[in-house]
């Protein structure tokens, strides 16, 4: 079975459970301080249209509608996870990150949490320039190569998923020739941390 296939197998069999999952006591403290920094990478989006890569259950979909977005392109691997999102102001498309055609460019761009189970994660960055207007936003959440970070890629290994942790030095480098220039890297928590880039061009 291939890394995407299984990493879809894997967020297909959570899919129901997660958006209750994510208002846990724990981990809902943990997502609700990764979500303050990550809207505030993103900068002012109240009435764009967003194109979030890796949507999940709709976590952050929600937030970024409650928090003015106009629209979300919301995109993920699993169709389980894409029949939880939200209807309205949602464009649903089950698809990978490295490859979808949302058909048409966007200003403002939105990943969490999906990088390190991406095999080739430049790919994503390479294929979201395509559909990033010049001046263009693009936040994403990652796990940070840390104690904590090393523990969390601990619990994917035991079902069978090796996720990658990254850093601002290994970002750049992944990201050096994408179209994508980091503007900021910010701590979000005790294992990630989210980072700014702006599509180069304008
Ligand atoms: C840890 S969950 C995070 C979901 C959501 N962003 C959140 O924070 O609640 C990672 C999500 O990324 C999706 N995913 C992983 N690799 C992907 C890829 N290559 N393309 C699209 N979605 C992907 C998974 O199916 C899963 O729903």
């Amino acid at each position: 079975m291939s890394t995407s296939r299984r990493v879809e197998a894997y967020f297909t069999d959570v899919a129901a459970s997660y958006n209750a999952a994510s208002k846990g006591r724990v981990w809902g403290l943990v997502r609700r301080r990764e979500a303050a920094k990550l809207l505030e990478s993103l900068g002012d989006f109240r009435g764009s249209d967003v194109l979030e890569l890796g949507c999940g259950a709709g976590y952050y979909t929600r937030l970024l509608l409650q928090h003015g977005a106009r629209h979300v392109h919301a995109v993920d691997l699993s169709a389980r996870m894409i029949e939880q999102l939200p209807r309205d102001g949602v464009t649903p498309l089950v698809g990978d990150a490295t490859t979808i055609d949302p058909g048409r460019p966007f200003k403002v761009l939105v990943s969490a949490g999906m990088m390190e189970f991406v095999p080739d994660p430049r790919a994503t960055f390479v294929n979201a320039a395509r559909y990033a207007e010049p001046g263009a936003v693009f936040a994403i959440l990652y796990p940070t190569d840390t104690w904590l970070g090393r523990a969390y890629q601990r619990f994917h290994r035991r079902h069978n998923l090796d996720i990658a942790l990254f850093g601002a030095a290994s970002l750049a480098r992944l990201t050096h020739g994408t179209g994508w220039a980091t503007a900021a890297v910010t701590s979000a928590g005790p294992y990630s941390a989210c980072a700014r880039f702006i599509r180069e061009g304008a």
